[in-house]
């Protein structure tokens, strides 16, 4: 069922765009220009007044990135580990919403924080990838991401899709507390429906085989981003660490300078993620980095200022600040595959790891 693909993960990473179209057929009206989720009754989410999401791995950075447009389109909201939630939950009540967001419906972690959430009184919503999974059937809500089946062991496709489906449920909770349509989805919709393109474009011209070469045997690999590039550095440096078995690091671009920039060489590449958010900052903390001999490879449009001061680059279409972190992921998957694949890694099934996770 591989197809003309040598492994699942490619399988699912080309997959992306059908899989996206699928996420938002029907859920944006083309009409009136709005997001429709007809998936919630009108006005269901009127009386949240803050939002929890729970989660774990891949699906916490979608988390992360679920709540921070939330709050950007100002709804009070976190994101929790789902494994750290009984002790670290903030206070519950009946207008809290906790989203429990899971690609297989049947992490225990996550379902137990979705239990403990419920049993405190709170709204339960649940985005997942597999209907009829114990989150589905135990949530009050069900948001299906309709992603179709995914083999490999890296979640790839299912991360863009939960993302997306996130940005959407959250313009939706903003709109159902307010009263009214958040103004600046008028720019961001365009965009989103351009999405599968924008995937497709990156498929046919990526760059990231030779990055992966040209950067093979390096002792560390650190990913930075901020605001909604901080989720992705974080995905991009878990699926490296996953499938590779080499050292791979996340971090927030301001932290670098806070620690971790005593670990950096030139040995130690750094993956920049630029998404239009300070992306000046971002630049200045890359540069830290290449002072002290590291590669910066920037991940960010044709044309971005990055692109003259980085050793390499990845490029992505132009697009809303929204969403350029999701298409920067794509890179990010794209090289995580081919330096797994130059160490002839076992990339659908890395050691150790399973592909739903139902212990504690
Ligand atoms: C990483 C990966 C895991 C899962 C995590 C949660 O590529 O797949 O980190 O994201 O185990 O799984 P779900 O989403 O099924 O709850």
């Amino acid at each position: 069922a591989k197809g003309e693909y040598d492994h699942f993960m490619m399988k699912e990473i080309n997959e992306q765009p059908t899989a996206l179209a699928q996420a938002l057929e029907g859920r944006i009206d083309p009409d009136s220009g709005r997001i429709a989720l007809s998936d919630f009754e009108p006005g269901t989410f009127e009386d949240v007044e803050s939002v929890q999401f729970v989660a774990c791995g891949t699906s916490y950075h979608a988390a992360l990135y679920g709540s921070l447009t939330l709050k950007q389109a100002g709804v009070q909201s976190a994101a929790l580990l789902a494994n750290e939630y009984s002790v670290s939950a903030p206070p519950i009540d009946e207008n809290t919403l906790v989203i429990a967001v899971t690609q297989s419906g049947e992490t225990a972690d996550t379902l137990n924080a979705l239990r403990h959430a419920a049993d405190q009184g709170a709204m339960t919503v649940t985005v997942t990838n597999v209907v009829g999974s114990t989150a589905a059937r135990e949530a009050d809500e069900a948001l299906f991401i309709r992603a179709g089946p995914e083999i490999g062991v890296a979640a790839t496709k299912t991360f863009s899709s939960q993302a997306v489906m996130l940005s959407l449920l959250g313009q939706r909770i903003a709109a159902d507390q307010f009263g009214e349509v958040p103004s600046d989805l008028d720019s961001l919709l365009p965009d989103l429906e351009s999405m599968p393109e924008s995937i497709e474009s990156i498929l046919e011209t990526t760059s990231a085989r030779s990055i992966a070469e040209r950067y093979e045997g390096s002792q560390s690999y650190f990913f930075i981003g901020r605001g909604l590039g901080f989720p992705v550095a974080l995905e991009g440096a878990l699926k490296f660490k996953e499938i590779t078995y080499e050292h791979a690091e996340g971090f927030a671009s301001g932290e670098l300078k806070h620690g971790p920039l005593a670990l950096v060489t030139p040995d130690t590449p750094v993956f920049a993620v630029f998404t239009g958010e300070e992306d000046e900052k971002t630049l200045k903390n890359a540069e830290e980095a290449q002072t002290r001999g590291a590669p910066v490879v920037a991940i960010c449009p044709d044309g971005h200022r990055a692109v003259d001061v980085a050793d390499a680059h990845l490029e992505i279409p132009e697009t809303d600040a929204d969403l350029a972190g999701l298409l920067a992921n794509v890179q990010l998957q794209l090289v995580s595959y081919y330096a797994a694949d130059l160490l002839d890694r076992p990339i659908d099934k890395p050691r150790n790891l399973a592909k739903s996770v139902t212990v504690e």
